[in-house]
């Protein structure tokens, strides 16, 4: 297969790359040469999307199918424009977050409502516009293609340091402060997995709307997988949503937060998508210590990202925790 990646040079489409070549097919990578490196074998090719003619070192170039990571509309307008109609297969990966209701547990792809595209003049996505904008990229991807809406995406090489600061953290063991109730549910695709079932979407000619995603698991489940995969020893202090929010530990990604914690009941759907229909379609996933153990390490010998609270942080926490508990009489 001749596989152009637009992207392909930075966490998931570098992974795409990685494996589509390792199967042997003929992958081209275009992108501006700043994120990242080019997978061993794959070809570069230097574009910016953002230029009206920024396509233009790809005319005369034949492909079998592309894959697309953008999340700006124009960018997507302008290469369906110049691309589709000559290619056999069209990925477009997007993001649950292009749903409208985060609340409904086990929505499923093909049913769930999205959100409001934002309007044609919106050429490109903020950070506030993020899912909106996805939604106008995929309408603008058009009919006949692999829309994969990818959940939380984890594993080496990651450069959001979300799913990392819980390997990193439980390798460091001792008391650990942890969101919410062991009930709560976590849910995540290993980039290698999303990667592998891209590549095999484009070669099946997989077409439709799929949550790339893998199983939903509680958070307590998650916790101790992952401090059994990396070998530590820990105990886990369990911490309400008031209490994190009125000490400022925030949610989700960034400073100051619990990675992978979003409060219910707001997010009671976010992470309990039905990911049956991705896994009668091709997907498979490793086990959650294989991606615990390859994000540590990949993280201890690259220096990869971690985000989070720092250990100062999450020990003023606890200790404040602790201290507006009941004390315990003997
Ligand atoms: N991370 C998650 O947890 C998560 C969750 C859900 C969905 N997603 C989706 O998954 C995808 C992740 O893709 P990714 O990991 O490959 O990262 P990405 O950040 O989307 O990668 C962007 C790629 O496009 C290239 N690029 C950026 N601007 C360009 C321009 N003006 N012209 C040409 N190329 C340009 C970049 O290379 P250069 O900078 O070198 O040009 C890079 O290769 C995205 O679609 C994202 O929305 C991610």
């Amino acid at each position: 297969m001749r596989l152009l990646i637009l992207g392909g040079t930075q966490f998931l489409g570098r992974a795409i790359a990685v494996h589509a070549c390792a199967m042997d097919h003929d992958v081209t990578c275009a992108a501006r040469g700043i994120a990242g490196t080019v997978a061993d074998r794959a070809r570069f090719i230097h574009v910016d999307r953002d230029e009206p003619d920024g396509l233009a070192p790809l005319a005369g170039k034949e492909f079998d199918a592309v894959v697309d990571v953008s999340r700006h509309p124009g960018q997507v307008r302008r290469a369906v424009a110049a691309l589709k109609p000559r290619v056999e297969h069209w990925t477009f990966v997007s993001t649950v977050s292009v749903y409208a209701d985060n609340r409904t547990p086990g929505q499923r792809a093909d049913a769930a409502p999205l959100r409001v595209p934002t309007t044609p003049e919106i050429e490109h996505s903020t950070e506030e516009t993020y899912g909106a904008a996805k939604v106008a990229c995929e309408q603008a991807t058009g009919e006949n293609a692999f829309i994969c809406r990818a959940g939380l995406i984890v594993g080496p090489e990651d450069p959001t340091g979300r799913f990392t600061y819980w390997s990193t953290r439980l390798d460091r063991g001792g008391e650990v402060l942890v969101p919410g109730t062991p009930d709560d549910a976590v849910q995540f695709i290993d980039v290698r997995d999303l990667a592998q079932w891209i590549v095999h979407a484009a070669q099946t000619r997989l077409t439709g709307y799929f949550d790339g995603i893998g199983p939903s698991y509680t958070r307590g489940r998650f916790l101790a997988e992952c401090a059994d995969a990396v070998g530590s020893s820990c105990t886990f202090t369990w911490v309400d949503r008031a209490f994190l929010e009125s000490h400022d530990v925030r949610r989700w990604t960034g400073p100051r937060s619990l990675p992978l914690w979003l409060p219910l009941p707001d997010f009671a759907g976010f992470n309990t998508r039905d990911a049956s229909p991705a896994r009668d379609s091709g997907l498979t996933v490793r086990t959650l210590s294989e991606t615990a153990r390859d994000t540590l390490s990949w993280a201890r010998t690259a220096g990869g990202p971690v985000t989070g609270l720092t250990a100062d942080e999450e020990s003023t926490a606890l200790k404040a925790w602790h201290a507006s508990r009941p004390q315990k009489h003997p």
